[in-house]
This record gives structure tokens, sequence and C-alpha cells, in this order.
């Protein structure tokens, strides 16, 4: 069992800090390689041909260990998830009829390129929203997600955990139901890779998008995009002379290049090489490695349970604990609850958490603590 690590971190004492799901803080290890990243670039000549490729290698690496890819060359380094899912939908072509899967109140940046498709190919955004009442409801959202998958499904693009409250979505079962009716799945891994256990080879996704800044721990504006071999021969979003090959010969750039880097290596992002931004994810996915997300969901299920539990004495609705993550859960008040108070009550007692929708999303890490959630207990009582 992982022990509280919060010494790894900046956090001040006096700030109950249950928001990760909004922004991760830095490890103290990821900050001095920030600062000294940004420095090295005072003294130019120390940058040579090899750091454009020899870090980003080791990041898509590091990102391959975390959830089990077997090749890192199908992994492209990308500035948002908008970029990585932008790069699946304008290399789909769809029939007229055909439909597009999303979850109900699916994040945005998952959502958009989805619209744009459908209405390209006069398909549907099918949307499966959450039921309406909260009686089994993440094993009913599952079950009308799976039935929902049928002939006309071309696409399914979803996340693994719901990043409003936590919702866990059983991938397994999901692909094996797309894989009946050849659709695509592609995965949303943002809010919960780094944090919860993803396997590549088990789920066999053809997309897994991550932004890099939540439970990844890195900074903002990188991210780590896997695309199956199927996805692999498209055409990228923009056209930078890095993704060509044998861009590693800085003498021959402008014998200009049909051909492309092997695998996913035509979709990284231009000036993919982001000197500070690189070494810093490449630390704190080490990290992750080290810690393992199976161990974070233990941790953090240690040190909530009995909050938890005591919350729903209160009569706030937590979803069964089969059906959600621990990293990362929303809570839904009962009327006798009123918002505004605790939120009010939050701030004076410096809990940060956040409010999406109808719920208070929670989202610990190994920088929190049972007294934290016993301090937010008390905002409750
Ligand atoms: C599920 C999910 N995906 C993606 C993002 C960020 O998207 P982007 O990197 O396109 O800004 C967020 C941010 O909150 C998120 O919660």
């Amino acid at each position: 069992m992982l022990t509280n690590q919060k010494e790894l971190f900046r956090l001040p004492e006096h700030v109950t800090y249950l928001n990760g799901a909004y922004m991760s803080p830095f490890l103290k290890s990821v900050e001095a390689i920030g600062h000294a990243s940004v420095s090295k670039k005072c003294f130019p000549y120390e940058v040579t041909g090899n750091d454009f490729f020899e870090n980003t290698n080791r990041l898509k690496q590091e990102f391959s260990k975390l959830v089990a890819i077997d090749d890192y060359k199908n992994v492209a380094i990308i500035p948002a998830v908008s970029y990585g899912i932008a790069t699946v939908a304008n290399n789909i072509k769809l029939n007229a009829g055909d439909e597009i899967l999303v979850v109900g109140e699916q994040f945005p940046s998952n959502i958009y390129s989805w619209q744009k498709l459908a209405n390209q190919y006069n398909a549907t955004l099918q949307i499966i929203s959450a039921p309406a009442d909260f009686n089994q409801r993440g094993q009913q959202w599952n079950q009308a997600i799976l039935e929902a998958i049928h002939e006309k499904t071309s696409v399914v693009a979803m996340p693994h955990v719901h990043w409003a409250d936590g919702t866990l979505f059983d991938l397994m079962a999901i692909r094996e139901k797309t894989k009946t009716h050849n659709a695509l799945l592609i995965i949303d891994g943002t809010q919960s890779v780094g944090a919860l256990p993803f396997s590549v080879k088990e789920i066999e996704p053809d997309a897994l998008i991550c932004a890099g800044y939540k439970w990844l721990l890195g900074p903002y504006s990188i991210g780590l995009a896997y695309y199956s071999d199927a996805l692999t021969n498209g055409n990228p979003i923009e056209e930078n002379w890095i993704n060509r090959k044998n861009s590693e010969d800085f003498g021959g750039l402008v014998n200009y290049e049909p051909e492309y880097q092997p695998k996913a290596g035509r979709y990284n992002v231009g000036e993919m090489s982001n000197f500070t931004l690189t070494p810093m994810l490449i630390n704190a996915i080490e990290q992750l490695n080290e810690w393992q997300p199976q161990r974070v969901q233990e941790y953090c299920k240690s040190i909530s349970e009995e909050a938890i539990q005591t919350l729903r004495k209160l009569g706030c609705f937590i979803e069964d604990d089969a059906f959600r993550a621990q990293h990362l859960f929303g809570i839904y008040l009962p009327k006798t609850i009123n918002l505004e108070k605790l939120k009010a009550k939050f701030t004076k007692q410096n809990i940060f958490v956040s409010f999406r929708g109808n719920a208070i999303r929670v989202s610990p890490h190994v920088y929190n603590s049972k007294e934290d959630f016993e301090k937010l207990v008390r905002c409750f009582r």
C-alpha cells in the first residue's frame, strides 16, 4: 500500500486540495526539471540535434509502459485532447445514417469533432445520457451504452470515467460489442490514465487520447495519443518537417521527403520536441509508473471510504463502488443540504473541489489524507 506522498509536492498545509481532476499540482521534481529546462535555452548551443528526438522517444516509452502499449511508435505527442481527437475524426469516412456514440455530458473536446463529422456525412451523434434516477445508476448507464451499439454504430468515442462524477465505464464489454459491429473505440483517458489502470493490450482501443496536466501530473499544453496500427496511415492535421522520414538528418531537410516517420510519427504536433514540457512530463510519468495506478486507486480508497459512508448516511448519493473511480467521484446532494452554503464553507476552510453539473466533484490523489476527507465531511455536517 502506498503511503501519503504529500512531501513530494508543495501544497501548503492549510489547503485541502481535492481537485486533481481540474489540474494536478506539480511534483517538486517536475517543477525543478521545468526550471532547469527553461534555463537551458539561455545556452542554445547546448541544445543538440539529439534533443529534438531523444526525449520525445523517452516520453512515448514511459507512457507506453504506463498503459501497456507494445510499440512506442504508436504514440504521438499532442498539445490537447481536441487535437488528438481531430486526428482520428479527420481520417474517418462514414455513410449517411451511421452513428457516432458518445455519453451524456461528455467533455467538449471529445464532442465537437464528432458533431462536425456527423454533419459532414449526414450521420447521427448518438448521446447516451445518464439514467434519470440514482437506482443502480452506473450499472444502468453501462447497460444503456451496450444496448445502443448496433450495426449502424461506426464510432464509440467516450472516456473511461466520466469527468463530472467519476462513473466508471466497462470498456472491456464495450470493446467486445464494438468489435462485433466493426465500430471504432476512441477513448479520452484524460480523467483516468495515470490514476486508474488502463491496458491498451487488454482493451485494444483504436485510439487513446490523454491530456498531460491532470492524472499524468504533467504541465499544461502537452499530452499523449496512442493510435492503433489501423489508424496510422491517415492524413495528419498539419505537415511538419520533423514528422517526415529522416528528419534526424538536419543537413538534408530540403531534400523534401514524401514519406512520414513510422507509425503514429506523422501525427505528432509541430515542434513536438518541446524542450521545456517534455522532460517534465517524462519525470511525472516515471513517478506514476513507480507508484502504479492500481496502488493510487487503493490509496484513494483507503483515505475516502469512511467519509463516503458518512456522506451516504447524510443522504448524499455517491455511485456504487463498482461503478465509480476511487480518484474521482461525484457527490449529489439531498435537498436538505444547501449548495451555496456548502460552497461558502469550503471556501472558508480552503477546501478545493469542483462543481460539475449537479455533482460536487471530489478528486483526491496520493498527496491527500484521511484528515482531508474528515475536514470535507465536517462541512456537510
Ligand atoms: C475528459 C476531459 N478531456 C479533455 C480535457 C481537456 O481537453 P483539451 O486538452 O482539449 O483542452 C478535459 C479537461 O477538463 C477533460 O476533463
